[in-house]
C-alpha cells in the first residue's frame, strides 16, 4: 500500500519525511502558475507541516509526487481542516484531487471529525471541485495576512458521508 507506483497509476498514500522535499517543489511550481499559497512560498516544507497538522497525503504518479493534501486540527477538537490542497498543474484534471480530498473524508469519518476548509474565491477550480464532490458552502470570511493583504473566502464543510461510499452506495 505504500510503496511506489511502476507505471502510470495514480497512487494516493499518506505523506512520509522523504516526500516533504518533492512536495514543496510542487507547491512551489503550483505558487508560480496559480498564486497559491497566497503566503508565499518562502519555507515551503515548514508551509506543509503547521503546527496542528494531524495528517497528510501525496498524490504519487510515476515516483513523482504530483498532488498533496492535508486534515489539521486541535488536540480534542472534534472539527478538522482540510487543507495544503494542490497538484501539480501538469498532473491536473486526472481526478488527484477528487481522490486527495476523499483520503481527507473517509479519515475524517474514521476519526470522528467534522471536516471543514476554507477557500479563497479566486481558487475556482477548487471551489467548483469542492461543490462537485457534495460539499457545502456554509458561509463567507475575510482571509487575512500578516503583512496586512486580505482576500475573500469562502467557507464549506464536507458531506456527512465521504464521497466514495456515497457513490458506492448509491
Ligand atoms: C483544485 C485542484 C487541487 C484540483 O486538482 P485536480 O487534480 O485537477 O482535480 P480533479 O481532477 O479531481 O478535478 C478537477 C476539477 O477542478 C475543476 N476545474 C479544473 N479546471 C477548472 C477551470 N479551469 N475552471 C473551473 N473549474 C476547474 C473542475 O471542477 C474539475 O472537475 P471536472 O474535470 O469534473 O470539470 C487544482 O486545480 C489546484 O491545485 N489548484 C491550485 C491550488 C488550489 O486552489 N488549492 C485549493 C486551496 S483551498
Amino acid at each position: 500500500m505504500n510503496g511506489s507506483t511502476s507505471g502510470n497509476e495514480l497512487l494516493i498514500r499518506p505523506r512520509t519525511t522523504g516526500d516533504l522535499a518533492q512536495a514543496a517543489a510542487a507547491l512551489v511550481t503550483v505558487h508560480e502558475a496559480d498564486g497559491y499559497p497566497v503566503e508565499g512560498v518562502e519555507d515551503p516544507e515548514a508551509w506543509l507541516s503547521p503546527s496542528e497538522l494531524l495528517t497528510a497525503w501525496v498524490a504519487e504518479l510515476s515516483g513523482r509526487v504530483v498532488g498533496h493534501a492535508a486534515v489539521s486540527g486541535m488536540d480534542g477538537c472534534r472539527t478538522g481542516t482540510l487543507e495544503r490542497l494542490f497538484v501539480l498543474p501538469d498532473a491536473r484534471r486526472h481526478r488527484a484531487g477528487e481522490r486527495l480530498i476523499r483520503a481527507a473524508e473517509e479519515y475524517a469519518q474514521a476519526q470522528k471529525l467534522a471536516l471543514e476548509l476554507e477557500v479563497l474565491t479566486k481558487d475556482e477550480a477548487a471551489i467548483r471541485l469542492y461543490k462537485r464532490l457534495g460539499w457545502t458552502e456554509t458561509g463567507q470570511r475575510t482571509h487575512r495576512l500578516d503583512i496586512g493583504d486580505s482576500y475573500p473566502a469562502l467557507t464549506f464543510v464536507a458531506p456527512k458521508v465521504p464521497t466514495s461510499q456515497a457513490r458506492s452506495s448509491g
